[in-house]
């Protein structure tokens, strides 16, 4: 018997869309189209990962980008292409990236609406490329407030709170690669057949179990971490006989989107605390915590700082940097209690 799924089965990113649009506000067709955008970049990215190798992509550009990282050539890569999709397709007006000190406006002259800012963490774990470690994009949507003019947006309408998100989403370059989404009616993921090009539905109405097993931490900056979240962290490493989630494992890529990922699918929760060296902890609130909190909340879980929910946070600076605490519900808030000191 065939084990490939007749037409009848498969539903590409582009149908789910166009399936969803009659019940999204803006059915203008242009958030459809934005999507599309975006679904193209993620495929040429993906591309030019899977050769990475054989391609001059590896390594360093030797320039330093305003993160103070070392930016690698495959983050001004992955940049470039994403930058280049948007623009194109004339939906997006502004973007704010992490791989570009200021937020970028794009002539929005061509067909499009030129209504949508695109925030983006365009390669996530970017340190794991050269080393065949899976890496990931990020992407949060919002519209151009009514206020703005889309052809001279001002820099400040991206700094929007995560409540005000359309759209958000990532791909995971992994085992497969995978685009997950959310418009705020759940959460689905497709998983790319490049054998035909598309995104397909494979993880329909996405949740994450209410508590897990797993979680995922840089423990090399133990001794740096506040006294609760120490106390949280030997707790969780503690035998009990009546709790099947202690000692708890831990599972840590280095790569936010596939720690996420993973411990969506399979319940934990992944943390990147405050630390001496990053006190403000080290990932950016408005293209890796934002988009993240939605999904993980849209699927059922949890994100805070510790104490703030993370999509009620007032943004001030494009890359401004968070604690976060992100996962399954019981276990980001058993986290924050302990952090409080309850
Ligand atoms: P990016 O590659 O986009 O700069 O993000 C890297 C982040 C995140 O993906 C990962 O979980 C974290 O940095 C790892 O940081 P440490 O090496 O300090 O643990
Ligand atoms: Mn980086
Ligand atoms: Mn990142
Ligand atoms: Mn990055």
């Amino acid at each position: 018997a065939s084990t490939r799924p007749d037409l009848g089965d498969i539903k590409t990113l582009e149908q789910f869309i166009l399936e969803q649009q009659d019940r999204f506000p803006h059915s203008t067709g242009a958030f459809s189209r934005l999507l599309r955008d975006i679904s193209l970049a993620a495929k040429i990215v993906n591309r030019d990962m899977r050769k990475a190798g054989l391609i001059d992509i590896y390594g360093s550009t030797g320039e330093t980008n305003v993160q103070g990282e070392v930016q690698q050539k495959m983050d001004a890569l992955a940049h470039r292409e994403f930058v280049l999709a948007l623009r194109r397709g004339g939906e997006c007006c502004l973007i704010g990236s992490e791989e570009h000190a200021e937020a970028i406006p794009l002539d929005t002259s061509s067909e499009g609406d030129g209504k949508y800012i695109v925030l983006l963490d365009p390669l996530d774990g970017s340190s794991n490329i050269d080393v065949c470690v899976s890496v990931g994009t990020i992407f949060s949507i919002y519209r151009l407030p009514d206020e703005y003019d889309e052809d001279e947006p001002d820099l400040d309408a991206a700094l929007q709170p995560g409540t005000e998100q359309i759209a958000a989403g990532y791909v995971v370059y992994g085992s497969s690669t995978m685009m997950v989404y959310t418009t705020g009616n759940g959460v689905n993921g497709f998983t790319l057949d490049t054998s035909i090009g598309e995104f397909l539905l494979s993880h329909p109405d996405l949740t994450t179990p209410k508590t897990g097993r797993i979680f995922s931490i840089n423990a090399g900056y133990y001794h740096s971490f506040e006294d609760g979240l120490c106390d949280y962290l030997d707790w969780l490493q503690e035998y009990d006989e009546n709790d099947p989630n202690r000692p708890a494992k831990t599972r840590y890529i280095g790569s936010f989107v596939s720690d996420f990922h993973r411990n969506l699918l399979k319940g934990g929760i992944y943390m990147y605390p405050a630390t001496q060296s990053s006190p403000e902890g080290k990932l950016r609130l408005m293209y890796e915590a934002n988009p993240m909190a939605w999904i993980a909340e849209q699927a059922g879980g949890r994100a805070t700082d510790g104490h703030t929910r993370i999509m009620e946070k007032s943004p001030t600076k494009l890359h401004q940097r968070t604690p976060l605490f992100i996962g399954s519900e019981d276990m980001v808030r058993r986290a924050e209690a302990f952090l409080q000191g309850d």
